[in-house]
């Protein structure tokens, strides 16, 4: 499967399916230099087959986890790729989950004003999600892709087989957004995960998640309107992973939680959340308001007291609804359980 992301001024395709990653061989050159970029958990034979596909490259590991999108991280890659004699023309690929992601996309648009790269996304977040739309970035202290660019990719190969040794707490984590695609955009996505063998239509999901996606992103490149819907449980979602130290809970079970507290409709906030224990994602998590809610004042997403946030109303339809921050606290406080 095929979908192709045209934007204003660039387009790429995105390739899903089992061994897509075989694709690359057509998009690699003998003449350019290839950076690839991954962690040390991705599997070494995964590593070893992207790198068969490059004449000349190069393989730098940084360690696994939100950590290393920090300053520290980047400042490293980049001094690695100044030694390795990256020009701009050549490439940077990008071999991993979100992090990987989002830490070699923001390296690819800032090393020399801009090099190319290309993403293998090897975890459901970064396949439903993070390795299209453009946003790279970087974390400031404690504050979340603070530090970022538009910067797309030049092509995408989502492989479902490399996601065989992701563990199952990953690939449950990284559907919620997929999960949050549905109840925003296609109540028919959504559907699915009230089946209980959900799982085995894991490539319908993707593929659908990506149309949601593909279709907010070309309307709403740079996030002036629609695409802020992508943020739909993100506000809190966030707060609760920063108030966590970005350790405890992974970001899709944050964003899951986040989407609770913005469900306009009861019944439908039961469902999700029975929806939500039944990926065992986890649902009850406590923390302390005033904690959060000062995180998320910090968020960047924060225009002066008010913040857009996203609400749904029914599944497969969301708005966007600027609320003052003792709003936001008050819809926590309605059904929340203080640490
Ligand atoms: N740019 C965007 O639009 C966007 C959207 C959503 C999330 N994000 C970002 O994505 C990040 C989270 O992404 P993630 O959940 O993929 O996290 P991740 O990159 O940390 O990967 C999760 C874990 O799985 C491991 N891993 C990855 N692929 C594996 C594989 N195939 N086999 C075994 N282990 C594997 C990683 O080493 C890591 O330990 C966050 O930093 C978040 O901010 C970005």
């Amino acid at each position: 499967m095929e979908i192709q992301i045209q934007l204003q001024h660039k387009s790429y395709p995105i390739y899903l399916g089992n061994h897509t990653i075989d694709k690359l061989q057509a998009y690699v050159s003998d003449e350019k230099k290839y950076f690839i970029l991954t962690d040390t958990n991705i599997p070494e034979s995964l590593v070893r087959q992207v790198q068969s596909y490059c004449k000349q490259s190069t393989i730098y590991k940084v360690e696994p986890g939100e950590n290393s999108k920090s300053f520290a991280t980047y400042k490293a890659v980049c001094e690695a790729c100044l030694a390795y004699g990256m020009q701009r023309s050549d490439v940077l690929i990008a071999l991993g989950g979100g992090v990987i992601g989002d830490l070699g996309g923001f390296v690819a648009s800032s090393y020399m004003r801009g090099i190319s790269f290309m993403s293998i996304p090897t975890t459901t977040l970064s396949q439903i999600d993070s390795s299209i739309g453009g946003k790279v970035a970087i974390n400031l202290d404690h504050v979340k892709n603070i530090i970022g660019a538009f910067y797309h990719p030049d092509a995408v190969f989502i492989d479902f087989t490399t996601l065989a040794t992701l563990p199952k707490r990953h690939i449950q984590s990284g559907l919620v957004e997929a999960l949050k695609a549905g109840l925003i955009h296609d109540a028919s996505l959504y559907e699915i995960f009230k089946q209980p063998d959900y799982m085995d239509q894991l490539e319908t999901i993707v593929f659908k998640a990506l149309l949601v996606k593909k279709a907010v992103v070309e309307q709403d490149e740079k996030e002036s309107g629609l695409r802020k819907t992508l943020n739909f449980g993100h506000t809190i979602g966030h707060g609760i992973e920063a108030y966590y130290d970005l350790k405890t809970y992974y970001h899709g079970e944050c964003v899951g939680l986040g989407m609770l507290y913005f469900l306009e409709d009861q019944k439908l906030q039961e469902q999700v959340k029975t929806i939500l224990q039944h990926m065992q994602i986890p649902v009850d998590v406590p923390f302390e308001i005033s904690k959060v809610m000062q995180i998320i004042a910090k968020d960047k997403k924060a225009k002066q007291t008010h913040i857009d946030v996203v609400r749904v109303d029914q599944p497969g339809h969301a708005y966007i609804q600027p609320l003052e921050l003792s709003e936001i606290q008050a819809l926590i406080e309605r059904s929340h359980h203080e640490k």
